[in-house]
């Protein structure tokens, strides 16, 4: 066991890996999809609302109780609030188990079309190219799946091996400026396309008349996992911050990056869209549609430079993943450190071992073997992957959610959450009653409203 911990080299090392976790398949995959489906502007606007009301300040609740027990979470819940608290730190441990079993498989297939476009760019695409029937040839190999994933899998093991600064952090300086330079290139030329307008349109013009209960649910569900928070992650990004640094102006940066990445990722979607006649219509049916089955061709046949920007765009999405499962199974291996008091080395190939098991299993459950592909716990939830999925988005991330800003709002003394937001490098508009105000009320609030619509209503955010 090392006797100091370790910390990020600087400030913006660790802004860059917190916003590397924040953002990922959340923001290419998800979001577009769920603002398409929720008729856009109204819905914007609330998941705004949401993320500034409720994602800040619990992302600043989680980075203080870090910072403050220099521990991963489950240690910095039961040292900061109290005893009964780990619990609410396993639970996150767990859900980080689950979440990142089966992320990977969606991971996997960012490689599968990295490759697959890489390809198509140099030798030509084909003139009768049948994307759904390739996508679903993918999803029923199970050899195919199990191989993607588990390439990610490794990949994800290989940096968070190295450690917070000579992995995660080395990795995020890598990626996410790369990150950045990609979108801003498809961003480009996306708003050169016909259908940039009306992309535009759908998204920032709000009609409150599209917009039911279940949507506002569904974008602070969203909030939650876009922003990483709910299973303690910023906990343990938070406990490797070094004591000067401003952890308002942190989660400030932390929030605005990954929704501006969100927005241009929308943005970049619809608008190649809505430049083909008919393509709304057809990506009515799945988010795997939108991202795996409509845009690959698209890029090939309506999107300026789509050669180039093809690869471009899938080595975006598995760099934006891999930036975020490094996050996911850090909260693991961080938890054997320092409660098993494991060897860094040791406690990542274990943690990784053992959840490539599940990812194993989510990546057959595609149609490979029908027993995984039937799976049901959930009613309507048919197949491995989805009843993980539908167990991390409706129970665990709202549960744990609630819990941390439950327990951070009302039984941790407020001098000590004041004295590690106010002070050295915060800015003077922060106002710490305001922020109190939203994780002893309206945080909680919204997501109990979360829970209580999936336990009594049966709504699924997954
Ligand atoms: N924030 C990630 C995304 O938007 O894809 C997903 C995620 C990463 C959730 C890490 C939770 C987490 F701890």
């Amino acid at each position: 066991m090392k006797d100091r911990r370790e910390n990020w080299s600087s400030n913006f090392g660790f802004i860059l890996a917190a916003t590397g976790s924040a953002i990922g398949l959340g923001n290419l995959w998800k979001f577009p999809f769920i603002t398409w489906k929720n008729d856009g502007g109204a819905f914007v606007l609330i998941y705004l609302i949401c993320i500034i009301a409720v994602g800040l300040p619990i992302m600043m609740a989680e980075l203080l109780v870090g910072r403050k027990t220099q521990k991963s979470a489950v240690g910095a819940l039961r040292e900061a609030i109290g005893p009964a608290w780990g619990w609410v730190g396993t639970w996150g441990v767990m859900a980080g188990f689950v979440i990142l079993s089966y992320y990977a498989v969606v991971a996997g297939w960012s490689l599968f079309y990295l490759f697959q476009t890489l390809n198509w760019s140099f030798f030509g695409f084909p003139t009768q190219a049948n994307m759904g029937g390739l996508f679903a040839g993918l999803a029923a190999n199970g050899l195919l799946q199990t191989t993607l994933s588990g390439t990610f899998m490794l990949l994800t093991v290989a940096v968070v091996f190295f450690g917070v600064h000579g992995g995660i952090e080395r990795t995020a300086r890598l990626c996410l400026p790369a990150l950045f330079v990609i979108m801003l290139l498809l961003l480009f030329s996306a708003l050169s396309m016909e259908g940039s307008g009306e992309a535009l349109n759908f998204i920032f013009r709000p009609n409150f008349s599209e917009l039911d209960t279940a949507a506002i649910l569904e974008a602070l569900g969203h909030a939650f996992f876009t922003l990483s928070l709910g299973m303690g992650t910023m906990i343990v990004y938070g406990s490797y911050v070094a004591r000067e640094r401003s952890l308002v102006n942190a989660a400030g940066s932390i929030v605005i990056l990954d929704t501006v990445i969100a927005l241009i990722a929308t943005i970049i979607m619809f608008s190649v869209i809505f430049t083909v006649p008919g393509m709304p219509e057809q990506v009515d049916g799945s988010s795997v549609g939108m991202l795996f089955i409509s845009l690959p061709q698209l890029f090939y046949e309506v999107v300026p430079f789509g050669v180039v920007l093809a690869p471009a765009f899938y080595l975006l999405v598995a760099l934006a993943a891999l930036t975020s499962t490094i996050s996911l199974l850090e909260v693991v291996v961080s938890y054997f450190i320092d409660q098993r008091k494991m060897e860094r080395s040791r406690a990542t190939l274990l943690s990784g071992a053992c959840i490539y098991i599940f990812t194993f299993l989510s990546g057959l459950s595609f149609g490979a073997f029908p027993w995984l592909s039937n799976f049901e716990l959930f009613d309507g939830k048919a197949g491995f992957f989805a009843t993980m999925d539908h167990f991390a988005s409706n129970w665990a991330l709202p549960l744990g959610g609630l819990l941390i800003t439950l327990g951070v709002g009302w039984f941790m003394p407020s001098s000590d959450t004041e004295a590690e937001l106010v002070g050295s490098g915060s800015p003077g508009w922060f106002s710490h009653k305001a922020w109190l105000f939203a994780v002893r009320f309206i945080a909680p609030a919204a997501v109990a409203a979360i829970l209580i619509a999936v336990i009594f209503f049966g709504k699924d955010f997954s």
